[in-house]
């Protein structure tokens, strides 16, 4: 079950209201998320007693972004163990939430893991689920550490390669503190160039269909005083001709062994257009997000969602026909096309920058020295 609690105010930061939080309550433990639906206008938080709750808050990305998604099926696990919920189904449910990030069936299994071996070690379930949360809190502090590292070797990488200083940067969807434990990916990479100084100006593509860059990403930004312009994903070709992007820094949902990075629909034009305008793609990850397992970029599940995102304007899902509820923007019964993710193949990616460091080039052997590092490799 989820509830809701308005409790921010206009004028309250992210860093106050953080995207994620587990609460001990008289009646139980609960899960509370900054619901991104309703950002920027208000600052509402979702509670959820249960798994169930959320997925449906996966589904409906109120809670969102790969790494964030990690945590947050990890504090499922452990929400479901300690409400003695039935710990496999809720953990299948978890995983099967959204099928693009990695990051989400890594921290479900983590938790999972931690909860059967302490459950098998003591005997006592009550055990097992203390030892699922302190797995998912774990989890989440070294998010939060990793996101710090990334932003160091990030901007290490931007200076080396732009050294004339005053980076304009380009980014796509929002990789900032509302998806990480800490300040996130490649926007916690722009935050260091902002507070370095080094920082000209931030592009914010507004990120079509459902305006992650101009709802949330634009959000942090004016939130950090950072230097910020919005534009539309399809302005962002005039704009590399006009020579005005230094270089591009986005995330990524999963990135394949060989290298291939998934990440928001719309990231794959954006590293043509930067090749042939020769600026560096870099993509700004945690380890938590490679996976070995996944050989290339065709055996990246991409998520498909629904047409209404697209045929209507801040839709979202009624709960029990399942219709959008947005202002529609083409004919009635209009088919439409839905990715959320798009496939960039290595070849166009400058470089990956993780917390253990940055893979230049980008090859299926380089990404292979993070073996051991990689959860489940
Ligand atoms: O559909 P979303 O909003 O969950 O997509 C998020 C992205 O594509 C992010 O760029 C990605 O998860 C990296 S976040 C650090």
């Amino acid at each position: 079950m989820a509830d809701q609690h308005a409790q921010s105010g206009e004028d309250k930061r992210p860093s106050e209201t953080p995207a994620i939080r587990w609460e001990e309550l008289p009646e139980g433990p609960v899960l509370v998320l900054l619901d991104q639906t309703r950002l920027p206008a208000e600052e509402v938080e979702l509670v959820c007693t249960d798994a169930s709750a959320l997925v449906e808050a996966i589904g409906s990305l109120a809670v969102r972004g790969a790494p964030l998604l990690g945590i947050a099926g990890a504090y499922g696990v452990a929400l479901a163990a300690a409400r003695g919920f039935d710990v496999e189904d809720a953990a299948n449910a978890l995983a099967g939430a959204r099928p693009t990030a990695v990051n989400l069936s890594v921290g479900v299994r983590r938790a999972k893991a931690a909860y059967e071996e302490e459950t098998a070690k003591s005997g006592d379930p009550a055990q097992g689920a203390r030892a699922a949360l302190a797995a998912a809190r774990q989890l989440h502090r070294e998010d939060a550490e990793a996101s710090a590292r990334m932003a160091e070797h990030g901007l290490a990488l931007l200076d080396e390669l732009l050294p004339g200083g005053g980076h304009r940067v380009l980014t796509h969807c929002n990789t900032g503190s509302l998806v990480s434990g800490g300040e996130g990916t490649a926007f916690a990479v722009a935050l260091a160039g902002h507070r370095a100084g080094r920082l000209r100006r931030l592009w914010v593509d507004e990120t079509r269909p459902l305006l992650q860059g101009a709802r949330l990403t634009a959000y942090e930004a004016a939130r950090n005083g950072m230097a910020y312009t919005l534009l539309t994903d399809n302005a962002a070709g005039s704009l590399f001709a006009a020579g005005e992007v230094d270089a591009v820094l986005i995330g990524a949902d999963r990135i394949a062994a060989d290298g291939s990075v998934a990440n928001k629909v719309g990231s794959y034009p954006l590293a043509v257009l930067a090749r042939y305008h020769h600026v560096p793609f870099i993509v700004v990850a945690p380890v938590t997000t490679v996976d070995l397992e996944t050989p290339d970029g065709a055996s990246i599940e991409v998520e498909q969602r629904p047409g209404f995102e697209v045929t209507e304007v801040m839709a979202s899902q009624a709960p029990v026909t399942g219709a959008g509820t947005g202002t529609p923007v083409a004919p009635l019964g209009t088919q439409a096309y839905n990715p959320a993710f798009d496939v960039t193949p290595p070849e166009l990616v400058t470089a990956i920058v993780t917390e253990e460091g940055v893979v230049s080039p980008v090859t299926a052997d380089a990404l292979a020295g993070l073996r051991g590092k990689v959860a489940g490799a």
